[in-house]
């Protein structure tokens, strides 16, 4: 059933190229989207003024990603919540207010909660879901189903990478009605995630560099993923990857945050992952990573291609092929994902099933 892979996770992450295709196919008509499901109209496109993504967990970082891409491209206010904290916390949903559930299992306790919440405050909801039929998907309004198949880790991988794909297809949707983007850039932005699968499937076939680098790293002690902008995103899950299956303490930061405490952390050889893909703060990335090097780090850094610069700060670099700077994390996450699972390899850990978790969180 693992298909010739040691591991259910594994095997996942290996189809994600097939996952991100067959989530993205579907709402390619030519050089437009068309999301039937999301059920409005382009009026009701335009009508709304904000949106609220709630999720927890990895779904929860995909939001964290969603809000920089929707409004960078359609210049909507997107607010991120954890499910938990939006149930109870009374959160102002003003008319106009789309709230969009993600979740994989469609079962998530507080997501459901969540959802139920928003529904009896008259919001419309659209469900981001991978399991169909499931509680999540039968009570929103409407659905959108990422189609990442079955998945069996607790890890999170290819559903992870398709909520990606459905938050990207839905902001250039509603970019593009909006009139934020025009057809020729629409089409320019189809073609740039049509690269991502194949992209993906190279990063994929690069284990190999990732694994001898983290087997270096099982005895860590702690480790500190920091990224600024979109990189911010991806760090929480590559962090959250990290932990949840190798048992190794580990937090990201906005590389911004440093020094407002967090670098008194780091010691001789601390590794800090950090992930540079985003041009404009290239700069600003470097100064933080000199920051924590002079204080004895050791840096892993994650960048596009094209920034060979990175090699005069960082210590060990993995490139990520060029895309386009809203897309980065579907490439970021590939070898943050090999990381987290190698480590855990080679600490002998039970990747799929690490203790104390649950792939579904059915209570609260
Ligand atoms: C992490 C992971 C969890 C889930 C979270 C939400 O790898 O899998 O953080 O993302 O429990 O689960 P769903 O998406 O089923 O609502």
């Amino acid at each position: 059933e693992k298909g010739g892979y040691e591991h259910f996770m594994q095997k996942e992450m290996y189809e994600q190229p097939k996952a991100v295709t067959d989530t993205l196919n579907p709402r390619l008509k030519g050089s437009r989207i068309e999301i039937e499901e999301l059920g409005m109209t382009d009026e009701e496109i335009r009508a709304v003024r904000k949106i609220f993504i709630v999720a927890c967990g990895s779904a929860y970082h995909t939001g964290v990603t969603a809000k920089y891409v929707f409004e960078g491209l359609a210049r909507i206010p997107v607010e991120v919540d954890l499910a938990s904290e939006f149930r109870y916390r009374d959160p102002i949903l003003e008319e106009g207010t789309l709230v969009i559930i993600v979740s994989q299992s469609g079962e998530t306790a507080d997501s459901l909660a969540a959802l139920r919440e928003a529904k009896a405050r008259g919001c419309r909801v659209l469900g981001i879901v991978n399991v169909v039929g499931s509680s999540i998907a039968r009570e929103a309004d409407n659905v959108m189903y990422t189609w990442a198949g079955p998945e069996i880790a607790v890890a999170t991988t290819k559903a992870y990478s398709t909520q990606l794909i459905a938050e990207y297809l839905l902001a250039l949707k509603f970019a593009h009605v909006r009139g934020r983007i025009n057809d020729e850039e629409l089409a320019g932005y189809i073609r740039d995630l049509q690269l991502l699968p194949q992209q993906i499937e190279m990063l994929l076939n690069n284990k190999e560099k990732i694994q001898k680098f983290a087997n270096r790293y099982i005895a860590a002690k702690d480790v500190f993923f920091i990224g600024r902008g979109i990189d911010y995103a991806i760090s929480l899950e590559g962090s959250l990857k990290l932990k949840e299956i190798s048992y190794i303490h580990s937090e990201a930061y906005a590389a911004g945050e440093l020094k407002h405490g967090t670098i008194s952390l780091i010691e001789e050889g601390t590794l800090v992952a950090a992930v540079l893909t985003q041009e404009d703060l290239y700069k600003k990335m470097i100064s933080n990573m000199v920051e924590v090097k002079t204080r004895g780090a050791f840096i892993l850094a994650v960048t596009n291609a094209d920034n060979v610069e990175v090699e005069k700060s960082a210590d060990y670099v993995i490139y990520i092929p060029k895309n386009n700077k809203y897309f980065t994390n579907s490439l970021a996450v590939i070898p943050l994902q090999l990381f987290g699972y190698y480590v855990a390899i080679g600490k002998g850990c039970d990747v799929d099933k690490p203790r104390n978790l649950a792939k579904s969180v059915t209570v609260e």
